[in-house]
């Protein structure tokens, strides 16, 4: 078995480890990030693309905004239909003067691959059979194998960076750990083409036949999505039926500028909640996905990673720097704090804009009416913005 040393073990090289990683490089400290998949995998999962202020101003920190910056879309609104009406949410006037960018998640994460190259420290990619070990003492370890030869790291500590089914969150025992969890009756069947979006801004539909989103990803790139049954599998849509169920969900304006072609990408994806609780244990600390998962309504899943590297890289700045542990023994209470209230937010806009199957006639006419006042009143549409737009970092202190 091979050994090496280093400061800090990420594991997982998707968004979380990436950042997390580059901005420790920055500070002078030292990591290896360590990845189950190969990097044209990871670069081929197509995610949400919408970045809150929080999470633009953290990759110019990390010194990889340059590209966003330059073909990133500034978004001020959005809008919401329902009853077959929009109604716009002019984010940028309710919330004085915030805006969301429209950035590929796929886009970010190659920024931050092509960072960590150039830096001449590239990711370890295509590694098996990682598990974690002594995170409870001073010296943890991780271990893992390479075409087909053991490795062992030995650090100081381990960022668990590896999504929702990865190793860092199953290696703790179960008294030790909290889980809190909701699953949808229903999933996204998404699909990416290279056609002009459908709108200028976003549109969230709530129509009777079902959830609908129209995104985008540039001004010749279009991401859609249809809420369908958790029963039905990709390969039963093809990209005729993706856009015919569109058009039902559209309204007239939408159904006459909607340009339909052949799809990049399709996949259905589940909806859930899920958070787990602490996010730090001894030597070992989760961030991103591997700790909580939000629904996509409303985009806050890598947003909310942005955040929790945020706080766990100025925590490991401060240990090493100052031989402060302030900062690693506030990290878990800091991100839950911003966390539950992103995961609120997610679960309320989920359910606001979805048929359920098992809802009652008079439950609808409730969605309906909520609608219909929050969309006419100018402090529940603001209350919407301020949550879209991302809560502020010291929201409440
Ligand atoms: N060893 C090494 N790597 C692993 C392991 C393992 N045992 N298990 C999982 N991984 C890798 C996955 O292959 C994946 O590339 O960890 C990475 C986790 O990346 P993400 O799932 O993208 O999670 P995260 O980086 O926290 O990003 C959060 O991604 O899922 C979206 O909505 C989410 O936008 C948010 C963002
Ligand atoms: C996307 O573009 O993939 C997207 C945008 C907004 C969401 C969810 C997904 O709320």
């Amino acid at each position: 078995m091979s050994n090496t040393r280093t400061q800090v073990a990420i594991v997982g090289a998707g968004p979380s480890g990436l950042l997390l990683g580059q901005l420790l490089h920055r500070a002078g400290i030292e990591a290896i990030i360590l990845e189950r998949q190969t990097a044209e995998h990871v670069l081929g999962r197509i995610r949400a693309g919408i970045l809150e202020q929080v999470c633009i101003d953290l990759l110019d920190e990390a010194g990889v905004g340059q590209r966003m910056h330059s073909v990133g879309l500034v978004h001020g609104g959005f809008e919401i239909m329902y009853g077959g009406k929009r109604h716009r949410i002019d984010m940028n006037r309710l919330t004085g003067g915030k805006n969301v960018m429209v950035y590929g998640q796929t886009e970010l994460t190659r920024d931050l691959m092509d960072a960590r190259e150039e830096a001449g420290l590239p990711g370890i990619y295509d590694v098996r059979r990682v598990s974690v070990l002594d995170f409870d003492t001073a010296r943890p370890r991780v271990r893992y194998e390479k075409d087909g030869e053991a490795h062992e790291i030995e650090c100081d500590f381990i960022a668990g960076c590896d999504g929702f089914h990865g190793v860092c969150r199953a290696s703790v025992p179960r008294k030790d750990i909290s889980e809190f969890e909701k699953v949808y009756p229903f999933g996204w069947l998404g699909l990416l083409a290279d056609t002009p979006p459908v709108g200028d801004e976003l549109i969230y539909i709530n129509s009777p036949r079902g959830f609908s989103l129209c995104s985008q990803r540039s001004r010749t790139r279009s991401r859609y999505y249809l809420q369908v049954p958790l029963t039905n599998r990709v390969e039963e849509w093809t990209d005729e039926a993706f856009w015919q169920e569109l058009r039902l969900r559209l309204d007239d304006e939408g159904r006459d500028k909607l340009v339909t072609g052949p799809s990049l990408e399709k996949s259905i994806a589940p909806l859930r909640s899920f958070v787990a609780e602490p996010m730090r244990f001894g030597r070992m600390f989760l961030a991103g996905d591997a700790a909580h998962i939000v629904p996509p309504t409303g985009a806050k899943g890598l947003n909310l990673a942005a955040t929790d590297v945020k706080y766990l890289s100025g925590a490991l700045i401060e240990f090493y720097r100052d031989r402060s542990e302030a900062g690693i023994n506030a990290y878990s209470q800091r991100c839950l704090r911003r966390i539950w209230k992103a995961e609120r937010f997610s679960w309320w806009f989920t359910q606001l804009m979805h048929c359920f199957p098992e809802d009652s006639s008079i439950t609808r006419k409730f969605q309906e009416a909520e609608l219909d006042y929050l969309l006419h009143s100018e402090s529940g549409s603001r209350t919407i913005a301020e949550n879209y737009v991302g809560l502020p970092l010291d929201f409440g202190e």
